[in-house]
């Protein structure tokens, strides 16, 4: 699992500062003995992520994102973690030894870096096949669809035989295992025919992540068989929900904006017009990841979905998205063509340059959308128009944007500015009103309570943690009264024992215990611990004061848990607990 060094992932991590690194791709600024920006691992227009120095770790506290500089890399590039210690690496010039490639080391490596290279041999096979006598029809119907060899050889696209079982004998000729090519989705099983390839006979289009690596295939048939397109499963390498077509070309477009198109074929035929700032969603809907994803490239995405209905539905679904991630979203009307791959055949790149500078702005589409439900004829039916109206406008922030909607929408309705500004206040009090009358009262008081104390003791545990992560002198002040079997969250405690290995082996390094938690939520509650801010508190004493109450709070908690889970007839447990419960009373802390 692990291929280098503990030693050599340290020195990498030394030479890794993570304010350094997290600045390469989010805007940190500097606040106290923290750097703050705005998290890129969900939708976000605040700065909710904290990145501590000292610590070497980053967290954010409105989704729950944490880690070390790692985590960092391995999340936001989507890879591995040998990865992720390449990229570092290679950033703080250090040499990676040779990786081991003898079979045992290739078993045990890991099986996403496997599929990652099954892919990239199919696709090169794929391509291959697309120059042979067999791939004639293939390179003949892409040639129909006027690419040129160039775009052909830039998207990498292929083709699979007519028959059936070919890329498999081709991979398993490379010393794959039939339960490993399961697992890469390219080829698969049953009963009456065994093994056999889940493309053929079908134009190949290798879908590749951010950073170049195929993690999977459309697949189009060649003629109007059904179904049109077939694409890979999505694998340990392939997620749907967090990829987007093309995207490792557009990412570096040097363009103003994105744009989002329905179709592969759609996203080829702009790039070949030279709109290489063209993406698509992988034959399912477009989805918050991928919004997000687009924003750490651009502020603006500009929609050209099919011009049926059908389009515009998935156009209404994929607004509100882009929108909650902060990006602007426009519509490009594409009429009377259906898609853009064939407005640019008839019409050419410099007709779609001028629909990309007339397109529309997500607000006046949707409105036009919106009208269509509604009767104008009918004074209930306009007055409930207006009313939606109105709730789109409070989705601007008051301010000049709002009033420059509320401008445009009522000369659209041939409305004064006044007029509509009423409206839009009388909704928005109303809506108010609704958000205002809503219950609170907890009709269970008492198990709220309940859980508020043992919140409580699970906040006093955790804050410990972060004071003992943060310095030396504190640990070893702490690390005299409170000992890590008196955690009873079993996180904090794993944390304790971390760290107090740590300290008798070398020094304090919170961010090397990171990935000693399971992948996940527990690394997650780790990172928080690690990178929490201690509260500042005006004066020493008043600091010596918080540490004190934490440290009692934390070792009563451990007596009343003991207390609970105590067999009831065992005396000797029962003494003990008294005993414990004096000593506390007795306990002086200082922390000197
Ligand atoms: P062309 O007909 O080759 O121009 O295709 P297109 O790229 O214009 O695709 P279309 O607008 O028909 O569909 C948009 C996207 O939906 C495609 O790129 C595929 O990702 C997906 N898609 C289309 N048809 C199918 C299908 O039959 N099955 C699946 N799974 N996905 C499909
Ligand atoms: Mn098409």
């Amino acid at each position: 699992m692990s291929y280098y060094s503990q030693e050599l992932v340290e020195e990498i991590r030394s030479r890794s500062d993570i304010v350094d690194v997290v600045s390469g791709y989010v805007r940190l600024q500097r606040k106290g003995s923290n750097y703050v920006g705005v998290c890129p691992f969900h939708n976000d227009r605040n700065p909710s992520m904290s990145v501590n120095q000292p610590r070497q770790m980053y967290h954010c506290f409105s989704c729950g994102a944490g880690g070390d500089v790692f985590k960092f890399v391995m999340e936001y590039e989507n890879l591995t973690f040998p990865e992720a210690v390449k990229v570092l690496a290679d950033r703080a010039g250090i040499e990676l030894p040779e990786r081991d490639s003898s079979p045992e080391a290739k078993r045990q490596s890991d099986l996403k870096e496997q599929i990652l290279e099954m892919n990239r041999l199919a696709a090169k096979y794929y391509y291959y096949m697309l120059r042979q006598p067999d791939g004639r029809q293939g390179l003949e119907y892409l040639k129909g669809r006027e690419l040129s060899d160039d775009t052909i050889r830039r998207f990498g696209l292929g083709c699979s035989s007519k028959r059936g079982s070919d890329l498999y004998r081709y991979l398993k000729s490379k010393g794959y295992s039939d339960g490993l090519l399961k697992e890469s989705g390219l080829v698969q099983a049953d009963e009456k025919r065994g093994m056999y390839d889940k493309f053929w006979n079908r134009v190949m289009f290798p879908i590749m992540d951010a950073r170049s690596r195929v993690i999977g295939f459309g697949g189009r048939v060649m003629g109007d068989a059904k179904p049109k397109y077939l694409n890979s499963p999505e694998t340990k390498v392939f997620d749907k929900s967090r990829n987007l077509y093309g995207l490792h070309l557009a990412r570096v477009s040097r363009k103003p904006n994105m744009i989002l198109c329905e179709g592969y074929m759609d996203v080829i035929a702009m790039h070949q017009a030279g709109f290489n700032q063209a993406v698509a969603s992988l034959g399912t809907a477009f989805t918050q990841q991928q919004s997000v994803i687009l924003k750490r490239y651009t502020d603006e995405v500009l929609l050209t979905y099919d011009s049926d209905e059908a389009g515009i539905r998935a156009a209404m679904r994929a607004i509100p998205i882009l929108k909650e991630a902060g990006l602007r979203a426009k519509v490009i009307n594409m009429e009377p063509y259906k898609d853009p791959d064939e407005f640019i055949k008839a019409l050419g790149a410099e007709e779609f340059q001028k629909r990309i500078d007339g397109a529309e702005s997500s607000f006046f589409f949707e409105l036009r959308v919106l009208e269509r439900q509604y009767d104008f004829r009918e004074p209930e039916s306009k007055t409930a128009f207006f009313r939606e109206l109105s709730k789109k406008l409070l989705e601007f922030e008051a301010g000049i944007e709002r009033n420059n909607y509320i401008e445009a929408a009522a000369a659209r309705y041939h409305l004064t500015y006044d007029q509509l500004m009423g409206m839009v206040s009388r909704t928005g009090e109303q809506l108010g009103d609704v958000r205002r009358q809503t219950p609170s009262e907890n009709p269970f008081g008492e198990p709220k309570k309940r859980r508020q104390k043992e919140d409580a003791g699970l906040k006093s545990q955790r804050l410990l943690i972060t004071w003992m992560s943060s310095d030396e002198r504190l640990y070893r002040s702490i690390a005299r009264y409170v000992s890590p079997e008196e955690f009873t969250d079993e996180l904090c405690r794993k944390a304790a024992v971390l760290l107090a290995g740590q300290m008798e082996t070398g020094r304090l390094n919170p961010a090397a215990l990171f990935r000693q938690f399971e992948e996940g939520e527990e690394q997650q509650r780790a990172a928080a611990m690690f990178n929490d801010t201690i509260p500042t508190l005006r004066s020493r004493e008043e600091e010596e004061k918080a540490l004190q109450e934490t440290i009692l709070r934390v070792k009563q908690n451990s007596i009343a848990w003991q207390t609970e889970h105590m067999d009831p007839g065992d005396m000797d447990a029962l003494r003990a607990i008294v005993q414990k419960r004096r000593e506390i009373e007795k306990l002086h802390i200082s922390l000197d």
